[in-house]
């Protein structure tokens, strides 16, 4: 991995992982038209938030991925940094959670006013950890949190940000819908179709240089319909160190681990 354009100073650093997306694995990716759809979505908010600014409107750059887990979401946004040409910033929301009155807030407002104003794709991983309805929690430090999540991105609009700002969740129907109404584009990442997945997985083999038979991983994918990249990637992993147990013969074999 290259260097990372950005220094972070210590107490923002224990945080956040900033990586350098330059040399991110090509050869492996699978991108869909969902993908390069949101890319193009991001770049063209970015221009109409400045032409905006001009209207004295306050428009943010700020992107909601959801879907299930294992269909790429944390990978995507390192795909987005590779091709904006952006350190890739990372925030897993529960790594803000500290105990004490006021920690966590303090916490997530710091990292967020320092790091939104840094030339960076900033990613903030899993909020469904906080982000639950507030209606239906019960909990006063989950709401608590929320609002703060809430304020700092209405902080974002009359602040101009740097950084493109990603969040990403598993269950985008549990979030307090006025969180929600807070990002400027929401998109589903949802399971790849057959074809899709077909792609994938034989960009995945191809990049390795393995012998592979395309009808036995179409058979794969329509006995299992719910595997996710994850999943998928998980199995070729299993098919190769069948293959390699085999002395390399014959065709490296997907077979599910479970049906799904
Ligand atoms: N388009 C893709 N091309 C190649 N590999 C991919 C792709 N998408 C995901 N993967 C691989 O699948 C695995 C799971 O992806 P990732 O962790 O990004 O999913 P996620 O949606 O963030 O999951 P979660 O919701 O559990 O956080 C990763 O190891 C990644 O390498
Ligand atoms: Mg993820």
């Amino acid at each position: 991995m290259g260097k990372a354009r950005l220094k972070l100073p210590e107490d923002i650093a224990k945080f956040v992982e900033i990586e350098n997306c330059d040399d991110f694995d090509l050869d492996k990716y699978f991108k869909t038209q969902t993908q390069i759809d949101i890319i193009n979505d991001i770049q063209k908010n970015g221009e109409r938030c400045k032409e905006l600014a001009e209207f004295g409107v306050q428009y943010v750059n700020t992107t909601l991925l959801y879907g299930p887990t294992g269909t790429g979401k944390t990978t995507f946004v390192r795909f987005v940094a590779h091709t904006l040409e952006k350190d890739f910033a990372y925030v897993n929301f529960s790594s803000l959670m500290e105990d004490g009155f006021g920690n966590t807030e303090r916490n997530l407002k710091k990292v967020f006013r320092y790091m939104t104003a840094l030339d960076c794709v900033f990613m903030i991983d899993e909020i469904d950890c906080i982000a639950t309805s507030r209606t239906a929690s019960t909990n006063d430090t989950l709401k608590s949190i929320t609002i703060t999540l809430m304020q700092e991105l209405d902080y974002c609009k009359t602040h101009a940000p740097k950084a493109i700002i990603l969040a990403a969740t598993n269950v985008v129907d549990n979030l307090d819908p006025a969180l929600l109404s807070r990002f400027s584009i929401k998109k589903e990442i949802p399971l790849l179709n057959n074809e899709e997945k077909l792609g994938f997985v034989c960009k995945y083999m191809n990049s390795m240089d393995v012998p592979y038979d395309v009808d036995q991983v179409r058979e794969y994918i329509a006995r299992n319909s719910r595997v996710t990249q994850r999943i998928m990637e998980q199995d070729i992993i299993r098919a190769l160190i069948s293959w390699l147990d085999n002395s390399k013969e014959g065709f490296v074999t997907l077979s599910a681990y479970q049906n799904y």
